[in-house]
């Protein structure tokens, strides 16, 4: 299937469709049989400086332009109106999502769902954003202001681009920023169709811009250009460092969402029904392509090999197969990051890691697809790169521990910090584990990845910082002013 704004090969800038200055384009592949079938345009600088300017001008150089003006409740209407057409059009925008992601139908769907989801509550958010007064001096009155930043720059990636995109836009939006949106070049077609679903609800003229592209030209020239605000990323932590270094030369504050090395911790007292489904759920899910994918499974000696076996049983009986057949797990987005995962496994077997289970690609799976069975290895040594790196795919690392101590230092022994499982009944150790955890989120007794709209969400360590999602993230996509008035 293919929407006009796929075949147009255009960009979104100053609500208008365009093709790249350079009048060039690049092929979009369908991950689940490798083949191209899509294209857009191939944007740069020159494309992300038309755009930034549009941006301007609707925002203002202090709020005077048109989205600047807009009231609040204004810009909170316009936000549900955008999460109603999602609703409408979001079979199309799921079929679109699997298609040039490889996930799974039922994942797009609930990206689509999560999508107007974030639009609904940032929309009912958008005016209960509001500073304070500060009690001062005899004679005075202090207020602060909570104003937007301006023009905010946003770098999406491919795994999950419309609830990246819902999370980020909805909230620099809500809170009155003017977007220029540079989503990932293998995965951007429902963002487009999205822009197209703003464009006819009546959104100021620059508001919101969707320049298409290559990392290394249009995310580069987004996040060099002086006259973004406020750069928000999610993406690998190489990039991400680059990102916020080239930002640091005209002091743009920048959000880093860098992925993770997620633990679930699971202790002897833990309801094992539980936390099978859970455990598998939160690796396998977009096929481990999950920011707060929980990809170490740490589980208390005298129950690590009941728990392995039930894991491994469940990892045995999935299905991989293409997006749209909906089986448990699609492909991965592109050849290198296939060959990233068989990097990491050959690993594995050159040092003599286990494998305890594997899931099995379905024969009707093209050979040209991007296909890796979910994987399920056991004893990770904790300094192995295994239990170490991010890999970004459907393979789980197992390691045993005896107390809460050793959880903790395994736990916390890597050089990220995004989410935690802790599975256990004992609520003093729930508190002590969650309190110990350095982390940005930590579930008990249950696992979110990728859900919650309404959770603050975001790492510590290089895990990235600042924090999205909630009503936190409408903090981050404004600036304070305080106003301090004498009057006597
Ligand atoms: P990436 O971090 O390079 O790409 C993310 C976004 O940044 C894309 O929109 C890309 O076009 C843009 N980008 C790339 N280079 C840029 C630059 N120099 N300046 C500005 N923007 C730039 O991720 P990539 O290369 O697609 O994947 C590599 C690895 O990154 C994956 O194997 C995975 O480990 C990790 N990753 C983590 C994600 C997460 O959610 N934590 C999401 C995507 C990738
Ligand atoms: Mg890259």
């Amino acid at each position: 299937m293919e929407s006009a704004t796929a075949s147009r090969a255009q960009q979104f800038i100053g609500n208008r469709w365009v093709p790249a200055a350079n009048g060039q384009s690049l092929p979009v592949l369908d991950p689940s049989d490798g083949r191209p079938f899509a294209s857009i345009a191939r944007g740069g600088a020159p494309d992300i400086d038309a755009a930034v300017r549009a941006a301007r001008r609707a925002y203002g150089n202090s709020g005077e332009g048109a989205w600047g003006r807009t009231a609040a409740a204004e810009r909170g209407r316009v936000l549900a109106k955008l999460s109603q057409r999602v609703l409408d059009h979001a079979e199309e925008l799921a079929q679109l999502e699997s298609r040039t992601t490889g996930k799974p139908l039922k994942q797009g769907r609930a990206d689509a769902a999560a999508l107007a989801r974030y639009f609904e509550y940032y929309a009912g958010a958008a005016d209960k954003l509001h500073g304070e007064t500060i009690p001062y001096s005899n004679g005075m009155t202090v207020l602060t202001l909570r104003e937007p930043h301006g023009v905010t720059g946003h770098i999406i990636p491919w795994n999950y681009p419309m609830q990246i995109f819902g999370r980020s836009v909805g909230a620099a939006l809500a809170a009155g920023n003017a977007c220029v949106v540079k989503p990932a070049e293998d995965a951007c077609l429902s963002l487009l169709r999205v822009a197209d679903l703003a464009a006819e609800l009546g959104f100021p003229e620059g508001a919101l811009n969707v320049v298409t592209g290559l990392g290394s030209e249009a995310g580069a020239a987004l996040a060099a250009h002086a006259g973004v605000d406020h750069i928000s990323f999610t993406g690998s932590p190489v990039t991400g460092t680059a990102v916020a270094q080239v930002a640091a030369r005209h002091h743009c504050p920048v959000t880093l969402e860098l992925g993770g090395k997620s633990p679930q911790l699971v202790f002897a007292d833990a309801v094992l029904d539980e936390v099978v489904p859970v455990v598998v759920n939160a690796i396998v899910q977009n096929a481990g392509q999950t920011c707060s994918a929980g990809s170490r499974l740490l589980v208390q000696r005298p129950v690590y090999e009941a728990l392995l076996e039930r894991v491994g049983e469940r990892i045995s009986g999935l299905r991989v197969g293409p997006a749209l057949a909906d089986l448990d797990v699609g492909p991965l987005i592109r050849q290198n990051q296939l060959q990233r995962v068989w990097d990491f496994l050959s690993q594995a077997q050159v040092d003599g890691i286990p494998i305890a289970a594997q899931g099995v690609v379905v024969d009707s799976a093209p050979q040209s697809g991007f296909y890796q069975a979910p994987t399920l290895l056991r004893d990770v040594p904790p300094q192995h790169r295994i239990a170490q790196e991010e890999i970004f795919g459907p393979v789980l690392a197992a390691l045993p521990f005896d107390d809460e101590d050793e959880a903790l230092l395994l736990a916390n022994g890597t050089p990220f910090g995004l989410v935690a499982g802790v599975w256990t009944q004992d609520g003093g150790r729930q508190m002590r584990m969650a309190r110990r955890l350095r982390c940005g989120q930590v579930f008990i007794n249950n696992y979110g990845a990728g859900g919650g709209i309404e959770l603050p969400f975001g790492g510590v360590k290089s895990s990235g910082y600042g924090r999205e999602k909630g009503f936190e993230a409408l903090l981050g996509f404004t600036t304070l002013k305080t106003i301090a008035i004498k009057h006597g």
